[in-house]
């Protein structure tokens, strides 16, 4: 199958976890695809193991000109970019109190204003190609409450979501945001974390966590023309959790 054929795609944190799994299904559907993160072994690592469409370049999404250097060297390699996830992320796990001021606006910066920079980043390269697509990976804690910091970006992402659709939509540009559950990846899987997740998984109606690749397939689908008609929208992959 070719869902993206022709697709020149930036996977923000493609590095490992549910952005490397978003990267190995684009690129079996056909897409060209940038990989960037701030971790280079893994990322170059990948980009060597999936051959010549796939691509690695270091970005920290939080900083404006290492997204315009992004941008032009996906298109310099490529050519226009068509799609954009916005994956990458970090998670927080403090209480309001223990959370000091350095701490909320570091959460703020990579969760939040990256995602801002990157919108803001792709809009030039997407209008030569006659629109594109944006998908920003938020969180079900986006939809309903959880952690401080983590909470309040994911909730931003949804929101910025809405206004970039708004405002991007006569470019043939659409925005949409996805919620993922509880899934595998290193952000939640350590070894101390292993048996608090079994617990968990229990309160989930479908009854465990989710693997990468079910997230994956919903990225797909946004990217690609199939969702044509699809802007501003929430699309929830949570296993039934937020509808309890
Ligand atoms: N795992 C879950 O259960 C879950 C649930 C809901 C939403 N999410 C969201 O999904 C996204 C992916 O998370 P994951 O679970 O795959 O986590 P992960 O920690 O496995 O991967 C996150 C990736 O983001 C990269 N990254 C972090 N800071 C960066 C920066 N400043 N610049 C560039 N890259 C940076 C990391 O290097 C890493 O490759 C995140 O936005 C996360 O908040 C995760």
């Amino acid at each position: 199958m070719s869902r993206l054929n022709g697709k020149v795609a930036i996977i923000t944190g493609g590095a490992r976890g549910m952005g490397a799994s978003h990267v190995r299904l684009f690129i079996k559907e056909g897409a060209k695809v940038m990989i960037a993160d701030i971790l280079e072994q893994e990322g170059q690592a990948l980009a060597n193991e999936l051959g010549e469409n796939a691509k690695f370049i270091k970005l920290d999404v939080t900083k404006g000109a290492n997204w315009e250097e992004v941008v032009a060297e996906t298109e310099k390699a490529f050519g226009p970019v068509n799609v954009l996830v916005n994956n990458a992320g970090i998670s927080m796990n403090k209480s309001i109190e223990e959370t000091s001021e350095e701490d909320y606006r570091r959460i703020l910066d990579i969760n939040q204003v990256s995602v801002f920079l990157g919108m803001k980043s792709v809009i030039p390269s997407m209008k030569k190609g006659n629109g594109g697509s944006i998908v920003n990976i938020s969180s079900i804690n986006g939809l309903v409450g959880g952690a401080i910091g983590y909470t309040d970006t994911k909730f931003a992402v949804r929101g910025m979501t809405k206004a970039a659709a708004l405002g991007l939509a006569h470019y043939g540009i659409r925005v949409n945001s996805v919620h993922p559950g509880v899934i595998e990846t290193p952000m939640i899987v350590q070894e101390d974390s292993k048996d608090a997740i079994k617990e968990f998984a229990k309160y989930i109606p479908s009854g465990r966590v989710a693997k990468p690749e079910e997230v994956s397939n919903l990225v797909l689908f946004l990217s690609s023309d199939e969702s044509s008609y699809s802007t501003g929208s929430e699309f929830v992959v949570d296993g039934g959790l937020t509808a309890q």
